[in-house]
Formats: structure tokens, sequence, C-alpha cells
């Protein structure tokens, strides 16, 4: 067993939000957005600007006319959208190349974690969740904390590649705090909306949340964890997240439904994976 108080000593120091995203988390916070001060916070970055025209044509039907600015990026694939991209765009860039701890490489990390985005939204959706809007951006981040765990143990034991943490308990039960705990801090530090934080926080424990969370967005993004490891695009080395029997009723969706859902975003995560750059991944996902 690792003593808790020498990994613990790492998280002293969480991982600084890249900067674009620091930028960004005022729009994340929804209400009105404007599309003249997001590209305003983008525009001096030019290789994130050149990213997201990329991103924004990749998401086009095929043979669609190219796109020559951010501009043309925001009227055709839409600021909410582009607003996504940027965040998981600037994300990727600090990514190591793989998550020590977790067995996983960066690739099927992020795969992953657009998966989870993907069903998210769509079962947000779906359910006409009030914070639809934030359920791409709660899936995107949620498993943020393996990123700072990882981080950690990268730099301090990266001889620690070949084994994994196990479950979210085990990995408490170890650690003595999981990635669920990590996360919270980490996307409180990031100045995140606040049900993306809880979202972070409970997603593997929606017997225990509290009362007073977005308790509809955490269980969509359980429910879209759970169902990302069905379809294949698996997380951290364990066998899985299993959908907790609290979901469906939560969501006022069966589980067949659940599952008949997903298998139908199976090609709108192909397309959001390959529009964040991460394409190459999907085979190995
Ligand atoms: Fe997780
Ligand atoms: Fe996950």
């Amino acid at each position: 067993m690792l003593p808790a108080h020498v990994i613990l000593r790492g998280f002293e120091t969480l991982p600084v939000a890249p900067e674009v995203v620091a930028r960004l988390a005022p729009f994340l916070k929804g209400g009105d957005l404007d599309p003249a001060a997001f590209e305003q916070t983008v525009k001096f970055d030019p290789v994130l600007t050149a990213n997201l025209i990329q991103a924004a044509h990749r998401l086009l039907e095929p043979g669609a006319a190219p796109i020559a600015s951010l501009e043309e990026a925001i009227e055709r694939v839409g600021l909410h959208r582009l607003l996504e991209l940027a965040v998981g765009t600037s994300l990727r860039r600090t990514l190591p190349a793989r998550l020590p701890g977790y067995g996983i490489s960066a690739g099927k990390f992020w795969i992953h974690c657009i998966a989870v985005a993907t069903l998210g939204e769509a079962i947000a959706q779906r359910i006409d969740l009030p914070s639809a809007d934030l359920a791409f951006t709660a899936g995107l981040l949620h498993d943020i904390g393996q990123l700072a765990i990882g981080d950690f143990f990268a730099e301090n034991m990266p001889e620690s590649d070949w084994w994994t943490f196990g479950t979210p308990e085990d990995e408490r039960t170890l650690l003595s705090c999981n990635h669920c705990d990590i996360g919270k801090l980490v996307a409180e530090r990031w100045q995140l909306p606040l049900a993306v934080i809880e979202a972070c926080r409970w997603h593997h424990e929606l017997a225990k949340a509290p009362a007073g969370i977005d308790r509809g967005l955490n269980t969509v993004i359980h429910a879209a964890d759970a169902l990302a490891y069905s379809l294949g695009f698996k997380g951290v080395g364990y066998p899985g997240e299993v959908l907790d029997e609290l979901a469906p009723g939560q969501l006022g969706l069966s589980a067949q439904e659940l599952l008949d859902l997903a298998q139908g975003c199976r090609r709108a995560i192909g397309q959001n994976a390959i529009a964040s750059g991460m394409g190459a991944s999907l085979d190995s996902a």
C-alpha cells in the first residue's frame, strides 16, 4: 500500500487550468453567450483559432465548403458547440502521454470523455433537463481528477504505469481520496459551473449525492459514463461502470431505452472525436 500522505502531498499543487479554459470559464456558466466576446477571447490564440476552424469544418457534412474564419465557424456550427470544442482543444493540449495508475493512454482517456460528453448531451436533451446546456462540458470534464492524479504519478512514480487502482472505491481505499474528490477540487479551482463541479464529485455515487446538488445532471453524467463503457469507450482499467439501479427512475428512461439511445449516438461520438483531432485513437478505444 502507498502511504496516503505521500500521494496527497502532490495534490497540494493542483493543476492550474490551461489559460484558455480559465478565460472561457465565465462563458460556461450559461446565460446568453456573446459571440463578439467569445471571438475576442479566442482570437489572440492563433493555434486555438486554427484548431477551432478545422474542428468546426470536421463537424459539417462531407464536402461542405471550407470555413474561412472564426466568425464563420460560429455562424455555421453554433457558438455553444464551438465553446465546447475550445475547452476540449485546450485541455487536450495538456494531456500526458499516459495516465499512470489508471492503465490508460491519453488517447483512450480522451475518447472516453468525448463519449460521455456526447451521450450526456443526448440524454439531457431527451429528458429536457433544465441544465442540458452543461451536459457536454460536464461529460468532457467528469474524470478531470484522473488527470490530476495521473499527472502526480507520471511525475513521481512513472514506473507505476503497469498497475491500476481498480474501482473508484478501491481507489479511495488506496489513496484516501479518489478522482471524484480530486476532480471536485480541480473543478472548483478552475471556477467551472457549480453543476459541473458536483458532477465531477458525485458521478459514481448516486445514492450518496446530497439533495441540494443538480441531481439531474449528475445522474445524466453517471448514466452516460456507464453507457460509454457498454459501447466500448472504456475509461480507466477496470471492468467498467455499471448503471446504478436508481438511474432509470431518476431519468424517467428504462435501462433498455438508455441503451437504445446510446447505440444511436455512436456516429456522433465518432464525429466529435474526429472534430477534436482524436480520430486516430478511435481504433484503440
Ligand atoms: Fe469517474
Ligand atoms: Fe468516466
